[in-house]
């Protein structure tokens, strides 16, 4: 499968071939921290600029432009594809995602009924075009996992022991993968759509999938997250795939068909590298908050990320986790240029 950003340095990295520069990337690289989001931002929920194309294009180049990242994240967001068939949520500002009748029996899965991209998120598709024919880099598109866009229709709003959502988990496995099965073709068939539409590499967010052991997680949450990453596996596409606390399903995190692993800060990249283990590039891993003890602080301990990953071909340098809203934007172009300009790549390819 060839692309138009095959020699791209964020595309060569993700397939842990040798390249120029290592190629850096922020998650919620676009959003609050932005002054020129929050100028154009309006009124509304998220999911009223998401459903705006020129507005989300606008959003999703912001970024592009004032850091010079090797790459684009489409603005969106995970639970788009749910409240688009109907599921009935919303997006509260400086909360998250809230749903009006949570998920809890068998019957509410007549509420999630497969996802038609051209018909129920034309606008997604419409931004992703637009996107991908003014841009001059590589697009990532990407979608929930099963367990995390589970934990928000359980939860009904974001928890932080995910305690509900565990007890269906728990109490009654059948549900529970009947759920994940439906949220995992929600999310190939909105990822398939997005490929389609021109992105050049995709990630699986499955942000909270640290709240469960590795044995829960390989029972309950893997066969579903594997189903999502194989079922994509022909587009040829770079899969990324994402937690935070993950540090004992790495292991699991890439075997589930990623092609590139998301770790946060509490690994440093040479374990996490053993933990993955040969064949995956790793995406990662500068805590965000670092950001807030100034640019001088912020590019010393990038350095730190870049010395850990020791010059493999397989890195894509980004933050643990997602830029936080109070983050300095200046502080994130200094770590860009220091990345740009210090990280050594081997050119051996990736054993
Ligand atoms: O990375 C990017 O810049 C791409 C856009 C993106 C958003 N959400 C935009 C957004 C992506 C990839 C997401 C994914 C997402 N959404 C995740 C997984 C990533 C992660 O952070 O772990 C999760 C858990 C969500 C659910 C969600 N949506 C939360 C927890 C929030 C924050 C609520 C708040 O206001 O603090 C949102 C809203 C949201 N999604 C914002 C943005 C820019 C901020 C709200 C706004 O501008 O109104």
């Amino acid at each position: 499968m060839t692309g138009r950003y095959d020699d791209h340095p964020f595309i060569r990295a993700c397939r842990g071939l040798p390249h120029q520069r290592v190629p850096v990337w922020f998650m919620r690289q676009a959003g609050r921290s932005l002054p020129e989001y929050r100028a154009i931002r309006g009124e509304g929920t998220i999911l009223d600029a998401i459903a705006d194309p020129e507005l989300s294009t606008e959003i999703t180049l912001q970024p592009v432009r004032r850091y010079d990242v090797d790459a684009a994240i489409l603005y969106s967001d995970i639970v788009v594809p749910a409240h688009a068939v109907g599921f009935g949520l919303t997006v509260t500002p400086g909360v998250g995602p809230e749903v009006e009748r949570p998920f809890r029996t068998e019957a509410d899965l007549q509420r999630l009924r497969p996802l038609d991209p051209e018909a129920d998120t034309p606008y997604v598709l419409a931004t992703v075009r637009q996107l991908v024919a003014e841009l001059d880099r590589p697009l990532i598109g990407f979608a929930g996992a099963p367990f995390t866009v589970a934990s928000y229709l359980v939860e009904g709003r974001p928890s932080k022991d995910h305690a509900i959502t565990k007890a269906l988990m728990f109490a009654n496995e059948p549900l529970w993968h009947s759920l994940l099965d439906r949220l995992a073709d929600m999310a190939i068939t909105s990822l398939r759509s997005q490929i389609d539409a021109g992105a050049s590499a995709i990630q699986l967010f499955d942000s909270w999938a640290g709240a469960l052991s590795a044995a829960q997680y390989r029972r309950f949450v893997y066969p579903h997250s594997e189903k999502v990453l194989s079922a994509i596996a022909d587009t040829g596409v770079p899969r990324i795939h994402f937690g935070v606390t993950t540090g004992e399903l790495l292991d699991q995190i890439g075997a589930a068909g990623a092609d590139v692993v998301g770790v946060d800060w509490r690994v440093p990249l040479d374990q996490a590298r053993r933990r993955v283990g040969a064949g995956k590039a790793l995406q990662g891993n500068l805590d965000p908050t670092v950001v807030f003890a100034g640019a001088e602080v912020a590019c010393a301990a990038a350095r730190e990320v870049l010395a850990a990953n020791d010059g493999h071909p397989g890195h894509v340098f980004n933050l643990g986790h997602g830029v936080m809203p109070t983050t300095d934007p200046d502080v994130l172009t200094e770590v860009v240029k220091t990345v740009h300009a210090e990280g050594t790549v081997r050119s051996e390819p990736a054993e």
